[in-house]
């Protein structure tokens, strides 16, 4: 999301005449788009702008601090950067450009100028869901996400998101689907529908029709956009996961099998501190129902390790369900203490050398089970979405299967932008290795 929400930044920026570059040291203006979900990431953040101050002190940049841990610390963050001008919220993206033209305005009319010039906007904006529409598509980009509502009701004790993004808002269909077909009409084949609690969208807004929830009734009605090929979305709730949204899965064509389904703990009794509203036996069901519509489907999931209370059984109830369910990857998080959740209040706060231990632990398993899963399609003929050259080696493409497993191969300029078989000969772990299958 906060990628998204650049995005949309970068693109009204150049619509007033600034350009992009990757060099930092030529940069005019630099702004930071920060995450509040850990203390790691405003720390990285906050370490981020301070080098930057330092290192071009002799020359009039335009800083500033943009998304989560802007909204949440506003206009303390001047006091602590003194170099910062700009602070700007979670709901004011799209006034960001306006704001950078005015404070390059000043700092370049007078920059020996002692008074400080800052603008701090942290306001709420009243359908500022609307706002992130915008793409920068570079020349042959093929994916494209989707930004279809914001915020989130849910209440996690240990969450901060419904703190620094507000109350769950979500955009109309219709936008929406505009939206994806001009995409299209730009080359795109994949979209990620995003949103905090993205199988939530819409319940406040719209009616459910012959059964469907409103996202059921979104999904339908982007798969019917001519020339998209695939649907993700990220990330749902376990409790929005109703029948209706199962069986999309069943009918869908374009809704790929790839499920990032946000486990949490599998202790009923963390649970349920942690005010997530289901068990792990009704989690676990969840994940029979789904196999049952899609028994390829992969599925990854979100973990927190060392939440207040956490016992060694309790732990042990998570590691249980996570080698039961044999996911495809998940992400681990260590606790983090977060500004106002409730969570941060609880007594029996976990000791940073028992979270690094559950931690490594899960993540041994976590490796073991993304292997497992991942070694299965070797010898296999798989499709993938040929997204461009690959990172760690630019001489050879990657693309992504239906399942979201990365496939890396030497293939051919030509191939970017398709979709594609591949023949898997090995795997690395998550990664995958192919040659283009012969095309007939
Ligand atoms: N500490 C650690 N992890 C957290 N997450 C959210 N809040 C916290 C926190 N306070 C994790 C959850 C969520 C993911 C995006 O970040 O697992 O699903």
């Amino acid at each position: 999301m906060n990628e998204r929400d650049s995005e949309q930044v970068a693109r009204m920026l150049l619509e007033r005449g600034h350009t992009l570059t990757l060099r930092e040291e030529e940069a005019e203006v630099i702004l930071l788009n920060t995450c509040s979900v850990r203390d790691l990431a405003e720390q990285k953040a906050l370490g981020k702008m301070g080098l930057l101050g330092a290192q071009f002190r002799n020359r009039p940049v335009a800083y500033g601090f943009l998304g989560c841990m802007a909204q949440s610390r506003g206009p303390s963050l001047l006091k602590d950067v003194p170099h910062l001008d700009i602070v700007v919220g979670t709901q004011k993206f799209h006034r960001v450009a306006e704001y950078v033209d005015q404070v390059l305005e000043r700092k370049l009319a007078r920059p020996m100028d002692d008074v400080r010039f800052s603008i701090v906007d942290v306001e709420e904006e009243q359908d500022s869901q609307r706002a992130i529409r915008d793409h920068l598509l570079a020349a042959g980009q093929v994916t494209a996400f989707v930004s279809i509502m914001q915020g989130c009701n849910m209440h996690c004790t240990f969450c901060i998101v419904p703190y620094t993004r507000g109350a769950e808002r979500s955009r109309p269909v219709h936008e929406i689907v505009d939206e994806v077909r001009s995409l299209v009409a730009r080359g795109v084949k994949e979209v990620t529908l995003l949103g905090q609690i993205v199988n939530l969208y819409g319940r406040h807004e719209f009616a459910k029709v012959d059964g469907k929830s409103p996202f059921v009734q979104l999904l339908e009605a982007v798969h019917q956009v001519d020339g998209l090929e695939r649907i993700r979305f990220t990330s749902p709730h376990p409790i929005g996961f109703r029948q209706d949204s199962i069986e999309a899965f069943g009918r869908l064509p374009k809704l790929v099998e790839h499920i990032h389904l946000p486990l949490q703990s599998a202790s009923d009794r963390i649970l349920k501190a942690m005010h997530r509203t289901y068990t792990a036996e009704t989690y676990a069901k969840l994940v029979d129902r789904i196999r049952l519509v899609s028994p390829r489907i992969a599925l990854t999931t979100d973990i927190i390790v060392g939440f207040p209370g956490e016992t060694d059984e309790d732990y042990a109830k998570t590691r249980d369900l996570v080698d039961r369910i044999g996911f495809d990857n998940a992400f681990i998080f260590k606790y983090s203490k977060r500004k106002d959740t409730p969570a941060a209040e609880l007594e029996q706060q976990i000791p940073d050398a028992v979270k690094e231990a559950r931690n490594r632990d899960l993540l041994e398993l976590v490796n073991t089970w993304a292997k497992r899963r991942a070694e299965v399609f070797v010898g296999q003929e798989v499709e993938i979405l040929c997204e461009g050259p690959s990172k760690t080696n630019p001489k050879r493409l990657m693309g992504r299967t239906r399942g979201n497993k990365i496939v890396v191969f030497e293939g051919n300029p030509r191939h970017i932008g398709q979709l594609m078989k591949v023949r898997i000969t090995h795997s690395s772990g998550y990664t995958l290795y192919g040659d283009p299958a012969v095309l007939n």
